[in-house]
This record gives C-alpha cells, sequence and structure tokens, in this order.
C-alpha cells in the first residue's frame, strides 16, 4: 500500500499521546495530523524537523486575551498579541471582548473576526458582551462566539444585568444556544462601599487594594452560586480558595491565572502600579491554599488574562489600568511546575489544552489522527529567564521579570503551519483561523 505523503514529519520527540509520553513521529498534511506512530511506519515528507530531546505536546489553548486592536491597538494588535502567544508556545487564544468598540452585538462579532483572521498567527476564538437584545444571542452562537463575558463590576453592555431576574434569562437563553457563560466576579456593591471608606485617598495601589478586598470575589459568586447554579457558567481569574468552592459547588467550570497562583500582594511594595490587576495580587497564605487547589485537581483550566498596556499608562500618573501580559509566561511557568515535580504533564496538558477545549467545546486540545495540527515542542531541561524587553508583545514588562523558569517552548506549529522557531516568528500573518466550537444541542455541556 502507497502512503499519502506529508507535509511535514516531526520526528524524535516524545509524543504526548493519549495519556502518555511515546516516542515516535508526528506526521501532518494540510493543516492536519494523519499519522502518529513509530518512525519506521511513518509517511514521507517534503519536510522533516529533528525533535531528539523534545517533548511534542497538544497546542494551549489561552483561554482569556485580551488582544485589543482596532480602538486598542496601541496597546495590542492581532498580529503582535498572536506573534506573543505563538513566542510563548501558545496555538489558540480566546479573546475578550472588552474592546473599542465593545463586542457586544453579532454583527460586531463578524466584523472583529474577519479582522483578526487576515492578521492572526495563532488561531482565535472570541467572546461576545450580551446583546443589548437577547433576541440576538442564536445569531452570536452562530456566528461563532465561544462564550458570552459578563463583567459584574462594569457591564458594558446595555442589557441590565445588575437586576437578577434579567441575568438569569439571559444566562439560560446563552446555554439554550450552547454559549457558556463567562464572568468577572466581583460585587459591585462591595466594591462601591469599600472605595467609600478610602475616598480615593492614598497611593494608587492601596486605593486599588481597598476597593477590590477578597469579599468583593467571594460575594459575586456565591451570588452567581445561588443564582445560577447548574447552568453552563464559567469562572474567571479566581483568586481566592473561598469564592472556588462556591464556585464548584454550583457546578461552574474554573479558571485561574499563573499571576494568582505563583505571585503574592508582596510584590505591590517592589513593583507598584506596573503588578495592579483585577483581581489584585493576593496575600501569601491565600496564594499558598488557591496552589494547593491547583495541585489537587479543582481547576478546570489556567489562562493568562494577557491585559497588554502601554508602559505610560501602568506607571502613572493618571488612574492606572489594571492588567499586564501573560502569553509568554504562560507556558513557562506550567513548564516550570513540571520540571519542578509538583504538577505531571498530564495536569499540565489538562490544565490548558484538553480543559479549556472542553469547557468551549473546541475541536483542538489533543494530538489525534484527523485533528488539526497545533502542537508545541518544548524542551523541559532548557532554561528560561523572563526578559520582557524580549516581549514580542507591545507590552514589554511584566511581574515576573527576572524568574528563572526550567522549560521553554522550541518550537509551535498552528493548523500544521511551523509558526514559531528558533526564537523567531517564522509564519506569514494569517495562518492562524477562528475558532468555531462544537454546539452541543439543546445548550447541554460538551
Ligand atoms: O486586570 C484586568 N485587566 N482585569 C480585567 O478585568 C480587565 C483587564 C483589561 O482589559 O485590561
Ligand atoms: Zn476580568
Ligand atoms: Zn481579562
Amino acid at each position: 500500500m502507497t502512503k499519502a505523503p506529508a507535509g511535514l514529519n516531526i520526528c524524535g520527540a516524545r509524543v504526548f499521546y493519549r495519556g502518555q509520553l511515546r516516542e515516535g513521529c508526528i506526521s501532518i498534511s494540510e493543516g492536519r495530523i494523519i499519522f502518529i506512530g513509530k518512525e519506521a511506519h511513518a509517511p514521507k515528507a517534503e519536510e522533516e524537523v529533528r525533535a531528539e530531546g523534545l517533548l511534542a505536546l497538544p497546542g494551549p489553548i489561552d483561554a482569556h486575551v485580551h488582544l485589543r486592536d482596532e480602538g486598542l491597538a496601541y496597546k495590542e494588535d492581532f498580529w503582535t498579541g498572536t506573534c506573543a502567544a505563538v513566542t510563548g508556545g501558545i496555538t489558540s487564544v480566546l479573546d475578550m471582548p472588552n474592546t473599542v468598540p465593545p463586542v457586544d452585538s453579532a454583527e460586531r462579532l463578524a466584523e472583529r473576526a474577519r479582522k483578526a483572521e487576515e492578521r492572526a498567527v495563532a488561531n482565535v476564538g472570541f467572546y461576545c458582551l450580551f446583546p443589548a437584545e437577547l433576541s440576538e444571542l442564536p445569531r452570536v452562537a452562530e456566528i461563532g462566539a465561544v462564550a458570552i463575558k459578563a463583567y459584574l463590576h462594569k457591564p458594558l453592555t446595555r442589557l441590565d444585568i445588575s437586576d437578577e431576574a434579567t441575568l438569569v434569562k439571559a444566562v439560560e437563553l446563552a446555554n439554550r444556544v450552547g454559549l457558556p457563560v463567562a464572568f468577572h466576579a466581583e460585587d459591585p456593591r462591595v466594591i462601591a462601599e469599600a472605595a467609600e471608606t478610602v475616598g480615593g485617598e492614598g497611593d494608587p495601589v492601596s486605593v486599588f487594594l481597598t476597593s477590590h478586598p477578597p469579599e468583593a470575589e467571594l460575594k459575586a459568586v456565591e451570588r452567581l452560586a445561588s443564582l445560577l447554579a447548574g447552568r453552563r457558567v464559567h469562572i474567571c481569574h479566581v483568586s481566592v480558595p473561598g469564592a472556588l468552592k462556591a464556585a464548584k459547588r454550583a457546578g461552574f467550570t474554573i479558571e485561574a491565572t499563573p499571576h494568582h497562583l505563583f505571585l503574592t500582594s508582596d510584590l505591590y511594595g517592589r513593583l507598584g502600579t506596573l503588578a495592579l490587576v483585577d483581581p489584585p495580587l493576593r496575600p501569601g497564605d491565600v496564594v499558598a491554599r488557591l496552589r494547593q487547589a491547583l495541585y489537587a485537581g479543582q481547576i478546570d483550566l489556567v489562562a493568562s488574562d494577557h491585559a497588554p498596556h502601554a508602559l505610560e499608562e501602568k506607571l502613572g500618573p493618571g488612574p492606572v489600568p489594571p492588567g499586564f501580559p501573560g502569553l509568554e509566561t504562560l507556558l513557562p511557568l506550567l513548564l516550570n511546575e513540571v520540571a519542578e515535580r509538583r504538577l505531571s504533564l498530564a495536569e499540565l496538558v489538562r490544565l490548558v489544552c484538553e480543559g479549556p477545549a472542553r469547557v468551549f467545546g473546541l475541536d483542538r486540545g489533543r494530538l489525534e489522527v484527523g485533528w488539526p495540527a497545533d502542537l508545541v515542542l518544548v524542551d523541559l531541561k532548557a532554561e528560561l529567564v523572563v526578559r520582557p524587553g524580549d516581549f514580542r508583545s507591545k507590552a514589554k514588562y511584566s511581574p515576573f521579570e527576572g524568574m528563572r523558569l526550567r522549560g521553554r517552548p522550541v518550537m509551535t506549529v498552528v493548523n500544521g503551519v511551523v509558526a514559531f522557531r528558533e526564537g523567531e516568528v517564522v509564519a506569514e500573518p494569517g495562518c492562524g483561523t477562528m475558532l468555531r466550537p462544537k454546539r452541543s444541542p439543546g445548550g447541554l455541556r460538551p
């Protein structure tokens, strides 16, 4: 039997395949994996990559990314943001809708996806805000949003989600058309009351910390749990263990970020407003308990909340926007946990590949014949020092600056195209595609 020629063979790596590492060869043709197995049985290929000493993992999906562009292109754009992704070993990102103008309608969603597809070197899925008219939800699902995003403390949508009945109805309707609803969960009343106690007095960091206390997150998640238990709800960037417990009890899916897992509020003394992020970094004991939850398998996915701003904005004076870049540190930080034996490789793959794919219903996150060829080659032994000056993101600063990590991405393949190799982005703009979820009938969990 003659074998169909493959475009690209990646051979010699240990491949994470069906839960195990096996030495072998991955063959790719026309954007898909056509063979995984012993090198002797691999089809011939036009190009071969030798990958001895490396691990081949499914392409990681960063489920929480602000690519910005459009009216905020000075902070980041589709090209720089997705270059940052593939440099960090990430093959897919899910883009947040708090853009200028915001993504709050089916029409805006389609327009943004069109612009991104021309420029992106990673795959991009899109969140959409609740449209002003809920009757538009089926159209939002049809165009291919991965989820609805709701900001409880600053809604950005014309739909009044501060009204509980409206919120419950909106989530039900979204779920019915197969859309999960992801929440930035901080209670606006707790924030307002806490802010009043400081009255804006003091340095920007302490004002921010006082007005975004752990109780704001806890209260918001408890309220969502009482209103929406059992619905398809995702809680973004959980930072306090109590909120995690309440979310789990309600059957919600849970996301955590590397900064809430690996950094503590002590860092504000050294980095000040540069490290401001919402929710804020928490004290050491809280962070230690969140990390225990990670190691105990209670978190569904880890995402970066890549939230780039211009350095001048971060340093003030003036209101300092929360957030910092994270696409180029997400995978290295987790690889370091594996290298240090605190996390298994299977857990890493669950947290950044299988978890996001399951939560958002994406046909990605696995190395399997017939599946899109998204993968990353990593060197678990190589050291990586976080040097934000070298970031591909426009935001060249990081609260992780100077950290020495073990484990680094070496080559990133997106839809069968080598996008990053030997420290360089080597793909043309446009090799990424729009990610559209597989909708499960009746909006049930996938
Ligand atoms: O730190 C944050 N930055 N938290 C958010 O909720 C928004 C984000 C941003 O868009 O900058
Ligand atoms: Zn948020
Ligand atoms: Zn965010």
